[in-house]
């Protein structure tokens, strides 16, 4: 089976094939960011993110065909992101994926965003085994889920407000750095002095497995105000300072969920799992309780089409849960994963 993923949620459009015809492979990918015409605005432009992926995906699809060296005809099904994720920039993944496979006369697959997320570790070298816990952090969310198979999900927790990718943008901004703001804080954080600055550690102790990060950026606020002129230092203290936060809440609470799960993995996906920090204090924390713990390799980190193919593949080969004719199509903007 041949299927091509398409990947249009936000600001970056993703395509990709994947084969399961001799052994699951990955046999392109390729992606578009848009975050260069963004940087001028501070933040994604929805209307401008729509009409680029537009301008896309013709050229991106060509480019795997020739990479994976496939024709158009020898595609056997089409995934693509039904949500969440903004309408317009949906509508364009959407009607160009039914659009295709109507002409192909191959079925579709819409897939959601967030379990794209989570099941890309499956792609890596050292893939997880169901069941697992998956903690996904993205630009707009920060849950944590029991992953019993493909389409099998059950939400343990989640944010009360901010996502931890939000918190991470929105501080930088406070701090006076360019969009996106998770990797230049997490680059400003390493300059920064440990314990220097101590911030709240939101929700750390409670019984469930929420999170809440609003607090976080309101008390970096404080902070900036406070200070007349902040110097470098002092702004890669308070960065270095917001990450530490932020990664032992992340840490502590995905790591009590896998314990509550009574379960030995962990899968760490979206923007957020491709900071180091977080990486580097999972990694040791999980080892001393005998949890692995599993991430999507980097370049698969953020938004691309790999995993939407993926989750396709899947989908198609295990309970066909989600696969339909071409034609009629609609967009889930918001969608939970469970319900997915
Ligand atoms: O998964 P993703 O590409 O898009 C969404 O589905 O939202 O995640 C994007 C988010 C952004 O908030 C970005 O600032 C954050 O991930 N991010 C990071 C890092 N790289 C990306 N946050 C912290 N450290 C990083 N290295
Ligand atoms: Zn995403």
């Amino acid at each position: 089976m041949l299927v091509l993923g398409i990947e249009s949620s936000c600001d970056e459009t993703g395509i990709a094939l994947y084969s399961s015809e001799a052994g699951d492979v990955l046999l392109s990918h390729a992606l578009y960011s848009q975050i260069a015409m963004h940087q001028e605005y501070g933040g994604v432009v929805p209307e401008l993110a729509s009409r680029d992926h537009i301008r896309r995906v013709v050229p991106l699809l060509r480019k795997v065909l020739a990479d994976g060296r496939r024709s158009l005809e020898q595609i056997d099904a089409v995934a693509y992101t039904q949500g969440p994720g903004l309408a317009g920039a949906l509508l364009v993944g959407a009607a160009f994926a039914e659009a295709l496979a109507m002409a192909l006369a191959v079925p579709v697959i819409p897939i959601n965003h967030l379990e794209g997320h989570l099941l890309s570790p499956l792609l890596s070298s050292t893939p997880p085994s169901f069941p697992f816990v998956a903690l996904l952090v993205s630009g707009g969310h920060t849950q944590l889920m029991r992953v019993a198979g493909v389409g099998d999900y059950q939400l343990l927790g989640e944010t009360l407000d901010d996502a931890a990718g939000e918190a991470f943008d929105k501080t930088a901004k406070l701090l006076g750095l360019g969009y996106p703001g998770g990797p230049a804080l997490a680059a400003l954080a390493e300059r920064g002095r440990a314990g220097v600055i101590k911030l709240p550690r939101p929700l750390l102790k409670s019984a469930d497995l929420d999170f809440s990060f609003s607090g976080l950026k309101t008390a970096v606020m404080l902070r900036v105000r406070e200070s007349i002129a902040l110097g470098e230092q002092q702004k890669a203290d308070i960065a270095c300072g917001f990450q530490e936060a932020i990664v032992e809440v992340l840490v502590t609470k995905a790591l009590r969920a896998v314990a509550e799960c009574g379960l030995k993995q962990l899968v760490v996906a979206g923007g957020v799992g491709a900071n180091r920090q977080l990486r580097c204090e999972l990694d040791l924390a999980a080892s001393k309780r005998g949890i692995s713990v599993h991430y999507p390799e980097l370049a698969l980190c953020t938004d691309n089409g790999a995993m939407i193919a993926l989750a396709g593949a899947l989908r198609l080969r295990t309970s066909r849960a989600g696969v339909k004719p071409a034609g009629a199509f609609v967009i889930r903007p918001r969608w939970p994963l469970a319900d997915a």
